[in-house]
């Protein structure tokens, strides 16, 4: 029996692969995978997925353990168990626009991909906005008119300083994390575990005795 793990691709992916290098991994098989999604070795297997659809994998059971951004996880609530925080892929929630002095006036547009977690901000604040759902580069929706602001991730803020934006607020704050698939973690309990401990930040890195 295999254990089967789902990565996030993009944003995740380098800081990820860097740690569990760093926590004592062979990752050179995800790393030259090319732009194979899933590797196999004896004792893994490995697949790249976007964030959204790891947490689906997980919770589905098709992968035993999932490497996933809190952000993916606040947003879509998935039934997966919510196992460890990882110290990489932290960044903030923020709203964020064009600068300006001015209030707005009216009734607010907000493009953002996270419609749930936008929704509970403004509810908290008391102000009806109406939500823009988009994909990716929501950076654009304010440049190109589409959104007064938008509600979205900051890492380095890098996105936003280059477009022009700045943040108006941040208000959440997240990491990577690793998710189990509930039945999995009874089942697979003594496959996962060395997994588990080896992964952890609060232990010392060893070797683990299947590489990935
Ligand atoms: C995320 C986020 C911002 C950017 C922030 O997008 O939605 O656009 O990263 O990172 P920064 O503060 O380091 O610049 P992502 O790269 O995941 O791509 P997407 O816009 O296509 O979803």
């Amino acid at each position: 029996m295999k254990l089967c793990i789902a990565l996030t691709k993009g944003r995740l992916e380098e800081q990820c692969l860097d740690y569990l290098e760093q926590r004592a991994f062979d990752v050179t098989p995800l790393i030259e995978k090319g732009r194979k999604l899933c590797v196999e070795t004896d004792h893994f297997k490995v697949f790249f997925a976007k964030g959204v659809d790891v947490a689906t994998y997980v919770e589905n059971g098709i992968a035993d353990l999932g490497i996933v951004g809190e952000d993916i996880l606040t947003e879509y609530q998935p039934d997966v168990f919510n196992l460890i925080g990882l110290p990489f892929g932290i960044c903030r929630m923020a709203l964020a626009g064009i600068p300006t002095e001015e209030a707005p006036e009216g009734k607010r547009t907000i493009a953002t991909k996270y419609p749930n977690i936008a929704r509970s901000f403004f509810q908290e604040k008391g102000e009806s906005v109406d939500l823009v759902k988009l994909e990716g580069s929501v950076e654009l929706a304010p440049l190109l008119g589409l959104a007064d602001d938008i509600v979205d991730i900051v890492e380095t803020g890098t996105t936003l300083r280059e477009n022009g934006l700045v943040v108006k607020e941040e208000f959440m704050r997240f990491s990577a994390r690793c998710i189990a698939n509930r039945s999995s973690l009874k089942v697979k309990r003594s496959l996962m575990l060395p997994f588990i401990e080896a992964i952890d930040k609060e232990s010392e890195p060893r070797h683990v005795s299947s590489n990935l």
